[in-house]
């Protein structure tokens, strides 16, 4: 049966209220070196939910100081961290919707100096050229613990669930990226390892109910990589899989001529093709006819709708009945600074 907009289901015990989900979204400038939520998060957070959103995954929160993307991101690495995040928590609840919390290590990518990665890879973004410091076994092991130690840390704070951050040029997609990743331990040989054993990690520490999903790249560089990633870990027991784009540069994006919405939508419908826990589609969905588009074109289970949540945070409900959304334009405000007002 084709799925609709409004339909609720369960991940886990966790009762997603409609096929809306906002995706993370970082909010960079609302805190400070502290990592610690202001008001303004729980505010932020507590407006969307509700505006009627089916399921909020917050945004990129650090479970170290050094795989920050900048020194003004959440953070999720320490216990006195855990008495804000509840706040947020506490606000979504309160509007009746779930939230799952991504947790996030930038690798290479990240604020660090010598910052790190599975290998001694080379990024060159903008003209500048830095190279990773290659881990060593207690480098993985380290990380590896700062994530289960996250996860602990997002259950104490009331979150239902965890989603990975396994896209988007960060650490987890450099151990997934081969053209990234050439080591030749069996974090090379086995590019899920890493990911796997923090699954596992995970699971031995919180309760049955908790989710524990990911946000997977598509394309890692090719999309039958990124439906092996997503088999290999389906198979490793992840709850759901949230597709984006993978490791920047490296990706071979493809689709057909005539499917209307972006590759790594078509993508997300190929995979949910091969698995069958919930998959997640994102990118470009602006009106409801978009989200409704997706749903009936790809048998995917969510929608994420981001930057369109950020102009209008009521954009979940105003979809379902039937009301103008209002949409993103496309004027990268918020890639700097949220403040939907300032959107075009
Ligand atoms: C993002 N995106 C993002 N993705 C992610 O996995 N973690 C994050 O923390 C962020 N942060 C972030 C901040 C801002 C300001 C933007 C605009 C985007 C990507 C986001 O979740 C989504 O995939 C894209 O915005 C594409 O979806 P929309 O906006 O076209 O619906």
């Amino acid at each position: 049966m084709k799925k609709v907009l409004q339909d609720h289901f369960f991940i886990r015990n966790t009762r997603i209220r409609n096929r809306i989900c906002v995706p993370p979204m970082v909010c960079y400038h609302w805190t400070d070196d502290s990592g610690i939520v202001s008001d303004r998060h729980v505010e932020h957070y507590r407006a969307m939910a509700r505006g009627g959103a089916g399921l909020i995954i917050q945004e990129a929160t650090c479970i170290t100081q050094e795989g920050r993307l900048a020194d003004s991101q959440l953070g999720i690495w320490d216990d006195s961290q855990i008495a804000g995040l509840r706040r947020i928590t506490e606000a979504v609840h309160a509007e009746g919707c779930p939230i799952f919390v991504q947790i996030h290590h930038a690798g290479i990518v990240g604020i660090a100096e010598h910052a790190l990665c599975p290998d001694a890879y080379t990024l060159r973004q903008g003209g500048t050229e830095k190279t990773g410091v290659k881990m060593q076994q207690e480098d993985i092991a380290r990380i590896q613990q700062a994530f289960i130690d996250a996860a602990r840390r997002a259950y104490e704070a009331g979150y239902d669930g965890v989603e990975l951050h396994g896209c988007h040029s960060y650490l987890m997609c450099q151990f997934l990226n081969s053209r990234v990743n050439h080591r030749d331990d069996r974090y090379g040989k086995n590019p899920e390892l890493f990911i796997t054993e923090i699954m596992d990690g995970i699971r031995n520490i919180v309760p049955e109910d908790f989710v524990m999903g990911i946000r997977l790249g598509a394309f890692e560089p090719t999309l039958a990589d990124g439906i092996r990633h997503a088999k290999a870990l389906e198979a490793h027991g992840i709850d759901f899989l949230d597709i984006s784009y993978g490791f920047t540069g490296e990706a071979e994006p493809e689709k057909p001529a005539d499917f209307p919405y972006k590759d790594v939508i078509y993508a997300a419908g190929e995979m949910k093709r091969q698995v069958s826990v919930p998959v997640f589609a994102v990118n470009g969905m602006r009106v409801a006819e978009d989200a409704r588009g997706v749903l009936a074109q790809t048998d995917v289970d969510m929608v994420d709708i981001g930057r369109s949540t950020l102009v209008n945070p009521a954009w979940a409900a105003d979809a379902l009945a039937g009301r103008d959304t209002g949409k993103c334009l496309d004027c990268s405000v918020c890639r700097w600074r949220i403040d939907a007002d300032q959107c075009a």
